[in-house]
């Protein structure tokens, strides 16, 4: 099965961003980390990343021709983006939110998720190990074996 893993807005300069939050880590070596998980698994990802929300609206238009879930962090989109909330809606596979950082537990406005009810789990605050955590959530929700 083939899982799509579209990350937001600013991922792009992800090693310049708080290492507290998200590590130190650029969004390449998070790839490799996330392509290595899903291997195990037995997924295909597919990876995209974009600063243009209009864009990240329009690959979850897409999303359903090339996967078959999805996992998305849209970043600072997450909290107020209802385009993108309206673009998950269409997308037509099952989703689970992933933050690296504890977004519940760090200022106000990000304890808000405008998707969190369209996605069938969220996982947060648990740097790269989150994904293969939405990774595993996703193989129980295709009836994988593992
Ligand atoms: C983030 C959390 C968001 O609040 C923030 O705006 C990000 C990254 C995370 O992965 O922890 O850009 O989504």
């Amino acid at each position: 099965a083939r899982v799509a893993v579209m990350h937001g807005v600013n991922f792009d300069v992800l090693e310049r961003r708080s290492p507290e939050h998200y590590g130190g880590i650029t969004l390449t070596d998070l790839e490799v980390r996330i392509k290595l998980f899903g291997r195990e698994l037995g997924f295909e990802t597919i990876f995209s990343q974009t600063n243009h929300e209009g864009e990240f609206c329009e690959q979850l238009h897409r999303v359903a021709d090339n996967a078959d879930a999805l996992i998305l962090n849209p970043g600072a989109w997450t909290h107020y983006s209802y385009a993108i909330r309206d673009a998950l809606e269409v997308a037509g596979v099952p989703a689970v939110e992933v933050h690296l950082s504890a977004v519940d537990e760090r200022e106000e406005w990000r304890r808000r998720s405008v998707i969190r009810d369209l996605c069938i789990a969220t996982v947060q605050g648990k740097g790269v190990e989150g994904y293969r955590e939405a990774l595993e959530i996703i193989a129980r929700a295709l009836g994988f074996e593992r």
